[in-house]
Formats: C-alpha cells, sequence, structure tokens
C-alpha cells in the first residue's frame, strides 16, 4: 500500500515512524517533509497547502491512503477534493474542519450537544465585546468568595455588586485559525481589551481575528484526548498531556507544544468513559445531525478539575507534539487503523494493542522561540541511527542544507523515549537530549513532572540559555 503524509513537523515525522513499521505499507511519501521524514519517507516538494498538486501528485503515483496531518489543508477542504477524485483520505470533510476552523462553530456545537465547555460570548464588532467584557469582569479581574457563594452566584450579580477576590483571567480567541496565536489568557483586564482591540480593529490575524470569543477561564489539569473517527464509530487513543507554555512550571508565553507524556493520570479509565459518554459520542452525533459526519481525528483538548472535564478546544487532526508519545506507544498497525477510518469501517476493527511502558517527548527549540529566532545553524548529534522503538528523534524545524542538518523552525526535535516507569522514560529522552546541540538550542527541563509534582527538573538537563558550539 502505497501512503502520502502530508506535513513537515514532527507529528509528520512520527505518524510516517509508525506508518513504516505497518507490514501493509510498501512506499510512503511525505510533502513536504523535514529532513528526519527523509530517512523514513521520500519527500516530496509540494507545500502542504498546495491542494491541486498534491491531488495530481497523488492520482499520478496511485497513492492508497493519503494523511494531512496540519489543519490549514482539512479546513481548506481537502478532503472533499481527494475523495471527488476517488481517493481515499483520513480526515474530515471541510464542513467538519469548521470544528477547528471557527471557535465560534465549535462553541455552537457543543452548546447544541450539551457538551461541558467555558462561557463566553462572540463578537464581531468592538463596542459589544467591550461591552462584554466589562459587564461580565465588572471591569476587574480578581475576587473573593464570600461565604457559599458559587461561581456561577458570583456571575449573577450586577458587576457593581461583585465581591472582589478570586483570580479570574480572561480568554480571548480569534475565530478562525491563527497559527496557534489566537489565543490569549489576559492577566488583566486592561490586556483583554487591548487583544479585543488588536483583533477587530487592529487587524492583528486579518480574516481569523475579525471576530473573537470571550470565555470564562477553565482551571485544572489539562488533557489532550485523539480520537479516531468514522463518522459513527469512535475509538479514543490513549490520553496524552501536553506543555504549551515556554519555560519550566507553566511560566512564559504559549507555544505550540514543548513537550508531551502518555499516558497521563488526570485521565483514568473512569475519566476516558465519563469524556466518551459526555464529550466524544455527543459531539459525533451532534456533527451527523448537522449534517457535516466527523471523520478523522477528533482531538479534544480538555480541562478536568472537581466538577469533571471541560472542553477547552477541538482541533480536527493529530496534536502536536502529543502524537508522538501516543504513538510511540501504539503497536496497533497505524495504516490499518487510518485505513478503516477512511473507509468508514471502524466498527470492524478490533480494539487496539498498546505497550504498557509510558512515553516522554521532549521538544528542543531554537533560541527566541516561540518568537524570533535564527535558522540555519548545523544540528550536531544526531548520529546515523535511525532510532530504536523504545528511542526517537523527531524531527519538526529541520532541512538538509549543503549536506549538513539544519534548524529551519522554531520546534526543532522532538526527542521521545519510552521507560518502564514514567521517571524512566523522562530520564531516557532527556538523556539524549544532552547529546544533541546546535546554537541556541533549548528545551524545558521538566516535561511529564505534572504527572508526579514532587519530582525535581534533571540539573544536567539543557537550560534555555543558548548553547555555542
Ligand atoms: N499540542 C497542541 C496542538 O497540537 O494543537
Amino acid at each position: 500500500m502505497k501512503v502520502l503524509v502530508i506535513g513537515q513537523g514532527g507529528r509528520e515525522h512520527a505518524l510516517v515512524w509508525k506508518l513504516s513499521q505497518s507490514s501493509v505499507v510498501t512506499k510512503i511519501y511525505c510533502a513536504p517533509g523535514n529532513a528526519g521524514t527523509a530517512s523514513d519517507a521520500e519527500n516530496v516538494q509540494i507545500s502542504d497547502d498546495d491542494i491541486p498538486a498534491l491531488l495530481d501528485f497523488a492520482l499520478r503515483e496511485k497513492i492508497d491512503l493519503t494523511i494531512p496531518g496540519p489543519e490549514v489543508p482539512l479546513v481548506m477542504g481537502i478532503v472533499d477534493e481527494f475523495k471527488n477524485a476517488g481517493l481515499t483520505v483520513f480526515g474530515p470533510t471541510k464542513a467538519a474542519a469548521q470544528l477547528e476552523g471557527s471557535k465560534t462553530f465549535a462553541k455552537e456545537v457543543m452548546l447544541a450537544a450539551k457538551v461541558p465547555t467555558g462561557d463566553y460570548g462572540t463578537f464581531d464588532d468592538i463596542e459589544p465585546a467591550l461591552n462584554y467584557l466589562k459587564e461580565r469582569y465588572g471591569g476587574g479581574y480578581t475576587r473573593e468568595v464570600v461565604g457559599n457563594e458559587t461561581e456561577e452566584d458570583w456571575f449573577k450579580q450586577p458587576a457593581s455588586g461583585r465581591s472582589p477576590v478570586m483570580y479570574q483571567p480572561i480568554v480571548v480567541k480569534a475565530d478562525g485559525l491563527a497559527a496557534g496565536k489566537g489565543v490569549k489568557v489576559c492577566e488583566s483586564y486592561q490586556e483583554a481589551v487591548d487583544f479585543v482591540e488588536e483583533c477587530l480593529s487592529g487587524n492583528k490575524f486579518g480574516e481569523a481575528g475579525s471576530r473573537v470569543i470571550i470565555e470564562d477561564f477553565l482551571d485544572g489539569a489539562e488533557a489532550s484526548i485523539l480520537a479516531i473517527v468514522d463518522g459513527k464509530t469512535i475509538i479514543p487513543l490513549e490520553a496524552s498531556q501536553d506543555h504549551k507554555a515556554a519555560h519550566d512550571g507553566d511560566s512564559g508565553p504559549n507555544t505550540g507544544g514543548m513537550g508531551a507524556y502518555c499516558t497521563t493520570p488526570v485521565v483514568s479509565p473512569e475519566m476516558m468513559d465519563e469524556i466518551t459518554q459526555t464529550i466524544l459520542i455527543p459531539i459525533v452525533h451532534e456533527m451527523k445531525r448537522r449534517g457535516c459526519k466527523f471523520s478523522g481525528v477528533l482531538y479534544a483538548g480538555l480541562m478536568i478539575n472537581k466538577q469533571g472535564p471541560k472542553v477547552l478546544e477541538f482541533n480536527v487532526r493529530f496534536g502536536d507534539p502529543e502524537t508522538q508519545p501516543v504513538l510511540m506507544r501504539l503497536k496497533t498497525d497505524l495504516f490499518e487503523l487510518l485505513y478503516a477510518a477512511a473507509s468508514g469501517k471502524l466498527h470492524e476493527f478490533e480494539g487496539l494493542e498498546w505497550d504498557p511502558r509510558p512515553a516522554v517527548c521532549v521538544v528542543m527549540a531554537s533560541r527566541g522561540y516561540p518568537d524570533v529566532y535564527k535558522k540555519g545553524y548545523p544540528i550536531r548529534g544526531l548520529g546515523a541511527q535511525p532510532g530504536t522503538k523504545e528511542l526517537k528523534v523527531f524531527h519538526a524545524g529541520t532541512k538538509l542544507e549543503g549536506g549538513e542538518i539544519v534548524n529551519s523552525g522554531g520546534r526543532v526535535l522532538g526527542v521521545t523515549a519510552m521507560g518502564d516507569t514514567l521517571d524512566q522514560a523522562k530520564l531516557n529522552a532527556y538523556a539524549r537530549v544532552k547529546t544533541i546541540r546546535w546554537e541556541g538550542a533549548w528545551c524545558r527541563k521538566d516535561i511529564s513532572d505534572k504527572a508526579r509534582p514532587e519530582i525535581e527538573a534533571p540539573a544536567e538537563a539543557p537550560t534555555e540559555e543558548p548553547t555555542e558550539e
């Protein structure tokens, strides 16, 4: 079977690597890929949003299964185009991809499906947005809990009568796709006002920011659920936990994800059942009811606290870097799973097999990321080894230049390892991290510590200080 993976990040490298272990896959192409996918597949120089060129290639090469990695081609409608041409493709249609392409659409679906999520308002114009901010958050953002007052009681009071004490950030989101930069957790009322203005009048994100969502902040532990769906059958993969903040202890700016581990104690088997019953099934039913059956990866980004799980966001693709540790643990043939989903035959699929050992992925990044960073530094220490089933350096922002592998993106590598325990998996990943160097390389030192708050970061792991060659 011939497979085309579309994209160029760590997620796509992990997909290519896992597909290469399939007994039925004979050839894997990756478009456009990176320096890592070049060693596990054949890279094709077509950009991930050039749908006509991708379609021509897939038809010419008689590709049996296409797997678009990133959200952009999905939201553009690549699945519809490929299906219309008679090709088998894993992912949601353009209409169903709106679950990630429009945060307002996702909220409307959640509301209709009675799926738990934060209260919100959605706005196209500045004045009503600022009025909502003032009315709901009273021009402030902290309050004290008085007596038995619940959060709901507090919100019901007029702004002027509310007690001031509990810390209450405000979340503002650009409605459309904004390359991971469209969500801001505002620490002050003024920050929320500024971000709303930047989106709605400052054109910060162009069309994607011409509508905003203002949402209550949700507290708790985050978890990522990736579920394989074929329109009716849902097979959740094991849960993982991402680390979105740039620095240790979840401080610093938001990033695409600085590391992840799988599985996470935040999602017990009982919690996974609750998530399936209260979130995944209702969403898949509601999408079908609306005439846009969901097929592909339903990625639920959750906040879990004593009140149960609530949805922060939906994505319609594999998470990055969550995919790296999740797929390292998957023993089932990935091609068979995704092909069954793309063919509407997931109900025939007989469960999944997992390696019981935990896996940890540590992202190594370029100096300056998530802001401005320099590219083109040669990466040392990658070695000729292709990796093993227990330890793999997944490439994200890398490319071949003048015979050397250099950094070409902000998130550069996802060093992923398994271990008999989570501590051992973490040690194995960081031991490999220490052998890799380029100018400005850095990583978080505490990936997976959220599973065990008492764990100290390893003293010798690279810091965010630049490392000169
Ligand atoms: N790791 C977050 C995402 O894939 O959106």
